[in-house]
């Protein structure tokens, strides 16, 4: 197993988001648990009341877009401009570059604040809930999504044995993986805990160009070319032999009203 080092995020996440803005949408739209996607399991929290709700770290806007209602403000903000760029071409907006630790809206002005990957990527998390609770009014209700380490199958765990094998790393975040205690954690920032589930998702790779696209949406900041190069040719040697992989793409899903 490689030595773990610490790894400059802010610098990673930079470069990492610049030249491959879209990357995430791109995996989790095609990321399934029966029809639906995370994006559309974390848009039904939200209340059809809700009529200003921010996506927090948008990325390319899939979520932004998928929340859009007649009547509804739905804003996205991101650090990244070259995400916003895309998300931009796509949708309306609001599209707002922006630190997620200093959000540039007033206290208590959102009915909703949701994030799809947003709460493993920006750290310290306690920041990050103080100025949810700060912005949302009184009622008014934290959703996100975040990768995590179970439900898997046994032959999940088998494909990941197989995977890190090669990539000699798990993908990494700057956040933890498995929130432990989250409901005190939210608590003690005045929000309380009214959901936690979790859900399978799997993404099908059926080429090596949808093996290359999955690879290369993953947090890999300890991991060299020749690695990832090994992990390709895995799966496609997978693929040739099965005719398609499932990768598990397992998410928890929190929500807490003010
Ligand atoms: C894994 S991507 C998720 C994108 C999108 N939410 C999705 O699920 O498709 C993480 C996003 O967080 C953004 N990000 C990282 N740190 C941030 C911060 N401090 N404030 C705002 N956005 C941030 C990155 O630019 C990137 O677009």
């Amino acid at each position: 197993m490689a030595k773990r080092f610490r790894v400059d995020w802010d610098s990673y996440l930079d470069l990492f988001h610049a030249e491959r803005p879209g990357v995430t949408d791109h995996v989790l739209s095609l990321a399934l648990n029966g029809h639906h996607t995370p994006y559309r399991w974390l848009a039904r929290t939200v209340s059809a009341r809700a009529t200003t709700v921010l996506d927090l770290a948008c990325g390319g806007g899939t979520l932004t877009r998928e929340l859009e209602r007649p009547g509804r403000t739905v804003i996205g903000i991101d650090a990244s401009a070259a995400e916003l760029d895309l998300a931009r071409r796509r949708g309306p907006g609001p599209w707002v570059r922006g630190d997620a630790l200093r959000l540039p809206f007033a206290d208590e002005s959102l009915d909703a604040v949701v994030s799809s990957m947003g709460m493993v990527v920006i750290q310290p998390t306690s920041r990050l809930l103080a100025e949810v609770a700060r912005v949302l009014r009184p009622g008014g209700m934290l959703a996100f999504v975040a990768p995590t380490v179970r439900p898997v199958s046994p032959s999940d765990v088998v494909l990941g044995a197989n995977l890190t094998r090669r990539l000699r790393t798990l993908p990494r975040f700057p956040g933890p993986l498995e929130f432990t205690d989250f409901a005190a954690t939210l608590r003690s920032h005045g929000l309380q805990k009214i959901e936690d589930g979790r859900e399978r998702y799997r993404v099908t790779i059926r080429s090596r160009a949808d093996a290359e696209m999955m690879i290369s949406a993953l947090y890999l900041p300890a991991t060299s070319p020749a690695r990832t190069d090994a992990a390709i040719a895995y799966l496609e040697a997978e693929v040739r032999d099965h005719g398609k992989v499932e990768l598990p793409i397992p998410m928890r899903r929190i929500v807490a009203l003010k």
